[in-house]
């Protein structure tokens, strides 16, 4: 689905030129921009456009989490659980109104709260729709004095759209695997073949008799055992034996070599184990790791199709969908949200999005914060580096993500860039404003 307008928000910026439009960032609160996606969808004729959402929304954890600097990200504290839970289950159902017939959901919830959104689940989607509890590992063991065994796992629900049902499952799903453990390896992959690739065997042979028909036949003299047949015909056993695949025991059992390197993996379980990335390597309070978002997305959509993330918090959804070469939809209503999402897609030189902000938003105010231009550099008062966590080369006329090069704690135009850029500049509390960068002057 491309989107064409919004009611109610205006297309403030498009990032990367317009490769693959469809990839949204909805500023505000999500309530108000999923019901505009909902009639802007019908309008298109498009009234369920979503391969799969995945969300991470508040926890009620009566917390306000903040970033390093001390700016609040969001605040997570309600009146009561009544106030929290009437806040989530409007959202869930207009997530479960977009979704296509194939498309899933993942809910990723703590331990304390996961059965009420269990049951909320049950009732919007249908007892029928679930799938999954994923148990996720979600960080080390803990070192505490509270009197309870330590909490180191967190909930993801896993819904599809449509119930499962016997025939045809509708629900898209990839072949998503995770990689062996050394002690895997070993216990499945035993032998070493003279180049040193780990391999098994299994045997060229399966139950049942083969009454009439080549399975059934000799192969080299040989017959298959009493009351089994050949797992494959004499002719491609044959071509399996040339290509060096069947190994041979010393008493003539030929039995099939299979290769580790050559295998996908293992299935995943509903056991996973994805740490949070940790302080240091987070951008935002809450941030969930790349490496499961963006598994989740291949997992539960095609290529090219359409993944929402209505809490967006750090836009590592977004990025993982963009990297894997779907169209995304984010929804956040926090500026430190918007500035840290801004952030990572600007560094994906590929991307490529609209930014959507309600109508009575602006792009941008005067500069709040001292830049100076000079002769095509933008320069930034100290500290402000830090700050600033997105200084996106952004010609927001031409819609190029590259105009600007960092060098020091200055920025320079790059050298190919003649005209002026139009430079969107935002602090990690999301105050934005525009800079006009000219070329440097060569005297
Ligand atoms: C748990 S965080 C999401 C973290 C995210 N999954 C990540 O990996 O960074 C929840 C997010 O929901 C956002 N949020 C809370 N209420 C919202 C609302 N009504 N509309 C849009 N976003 C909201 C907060 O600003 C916050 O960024």
């Amino acid at each position: 689905m491309r989107l064409e307008a919004l009611p109610g928000y205006h297309r403030a910026l498009t990032f990367g030129g317009d490769a693959r439009p469809g990839s949204a960032l909805l500023f505000g609160d999500n309530l108000r921009s999923l019901e505009a996606l909902e009639r802007q969808a019908a309008a298109q004729g498009v009234p369920a456009p979503l391969s799969a959402c995945y969300t991470d929304p508040p926890y009620n954890t009566g917390e306000q989490w903040e970033l390093p600097s001390g700016v609040v990200a969001y605040d997570d504290s309600w009146t009561d659980d009544a106030e929290f839970y009437a806040f989530l289950r409007p959202r869930l159902a207009a997530v479960h109104r977009l979704l296509s017939p194939s498309a899933s959901v993942y809910v990723h919830i703590d331990v304390r709260i996961s059965p009420y959104i269990r049951v909320m689940l049950d009732e919007i989607f249908g007892g029928g729709c679930f799938r999954n509890q994923i148990t996720r590992i979600k960080c080390n063991p803990k070192n505490f004095s509270r009197r309870a065994y330590g909490s180191v796992t967190d909930v993801i629900c896993f819904y599809s759209r449509t119930p499962a049902a016997p025939g045809p499952d509708p629900m898209y799903w990839g072949d998503a695997r995770a990689a062996w453990s050394p002690g895997e390896l070993d216990r499945l992959y035993p032998k070493t073949d003279a180049d040193g690739r780990r391999y098994a065997t299994t045997p060229l042979h399966a139950k049942g008799r083969t009454l009439n028909g080549p399975t059934g036949e000799a192969w080299r003299g040989l017959m298959p055992p009493e009351g089994k047949h050949w797992r494959r015909p004499p002719a491609d056993l044959e071509e399996l034996d040339q290509a060096g695949r069947i190994e041979w025991s010393s008493t003539g059992n030929p039995r099939e070599i299979i290769y580790a390197d050559e295998s996908a993996g293992r299935r995943l379980q509903d056991l996973w184990t994805f740490k949070d990335p940790g302080v240091k390597r987070s951008r935002y309070p809450t941030q969930k790791p790349l490496e499961m978002l963006e598994m989740l997305v291949r997992q539960s959509s095609p290529e090219g199709g359409l993944v929402l993330d209505p809490f967006a918090g750090s836009g590592s959804t977004l990025v993982a969908a963009e990297r894997n070469g779907r169209a995304w939809i984010g929804c956040d209503q926090g500026h430190p949200s918007l500035a840290a999402s801004l952030g990572a897609l600007a560094s994906d030189e590929r991307a490529a999005f609209s930014l959507w902000l309600p109508d009575t938003e602006m792009l941008a105010g005067p500069a709040p914060f001292d830049v100076r231009v000079e002769d095509g550099m933008l320069i930034l008062p100290a500290g402000a580096d830090e700050s600033l966590t997105l200084v996106a080369g952004v010609d927001l006329s031409t819609s190029r993500a590259d105009a600007l090069h960092r060098h020091g704690g200055h920025w320079h135009l790059t050298a190919d860039q003649s005209a002026p850029a139009r430079v969107l500049l935002v602090r990690e509390d999301g105050v934005r404003t525009i800079a006009s960068v000219t070329p440097r002057t060569s005297s």
